[in-house]
């Protein structure tokens, strides 16, 4: 029990608000994550560009998925920045010091980081480069585990979702100006194995926290999900 005291008001102050955002692939979580932040001025952490970032990381030293060891320890070390350009939607994305943008938003990247992410071992040394991003005013996670393992204490937590055809047909329209865009049978079939696996893996698996909010976004638009979402937090 905490009676009203100078700490426990101090420690009240400190508390930065985080609001979480997870959900599957292509449900829209990093644009409604994106406008958002800019609305409320909070800080934005894409917790599956880390992941990507590491991907990346790993698949360019030559690492293999079954030497933990090694992973870890370039988890570790992980040298990752981002960069917002004025106008431009999308952060710049430097790995190692060269930037990555255009590679760690290709499906196969994101294909990469989905194998990388069942490992706990690895999960548990990228929590920490994820949990710094907590920082004044405020925070908006955008992921799979930010409500469950990452932020469990957040005040405000929203769930996305979306049927997995929708997804496709948004991830296809996100890539249609890359060389490898793909056809919607095949970006279905991606968005259905790494929602399997995302969802299904032993360590930090895509799910609702008990206390999100959940959105079905399949029939609204980008500006509903945001409404809703900023009828959560400002209060
Ligand atoms: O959100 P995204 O599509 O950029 O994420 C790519 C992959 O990274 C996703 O399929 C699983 C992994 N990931 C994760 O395991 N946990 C997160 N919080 C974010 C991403």
């Amino acid at each position: 029990m905490c009676f009203y005291s100078l700490t426990c008001a101090q420690n009240k102050l400190a508390n930065i608000p985080v609001l979480t955002l997870d959900g599957p692939s292509g449900v829209g979580k990093g644009s409604v994550a994106r406008i958002v932040a800019g609305k409320m001025g909070w800080h934005l952490l894409d917790s599956g560009a880390i992941y990507r970032g590491f991907a990346l990381a790993a698949h360019s030293r030559g690492i293999v998925f079954d030497d933990e060891q090694g992973l870890v320890a370039l988890a570790k070390k992980l040298d990752l920045k981002f960069e917002s350009v004025e106008g431009q939607e999308l952060l710049n994305v430097y790995v190692d010091g060269v930037e990555a943008s255009k590679e760690l938003r290709t499906e196969q990247t994101a294909e990469l980081a989905s194998q990388l992410a069942v490992i706990a071992s690895l999960r548990e040394a990228l929590l920490k480069k994820q949990q710094q991003f907590e920082q004044a005013p405020g925070l908006v996670a955008d992921g799979r585990d930010m409500g469950t393992v990452v932020f469990p204490d957040a005040p405000y937590k929203v769930y996305l979702t979306a049927s997995a055809e929708e997804r496709a047909q948004r991830r296809l329209k996100q890539l249609q100006n890359s060389a490898n865009a793909g056809n919607i049978s095949q970006i279905l079939a991606e968005v259905k194995k790494r929602d399997e696996r995302d969802s299904n893996r032993k360590h930090s698996p895509l799910t609702p926290a008990k206390d999100a909010l959940i959105i079905d976004t399949t029939c609204l638009t980008i500006n509903e999900v945001v409404a809703r979402v900023m009828a959560l937090v400002e209060v």
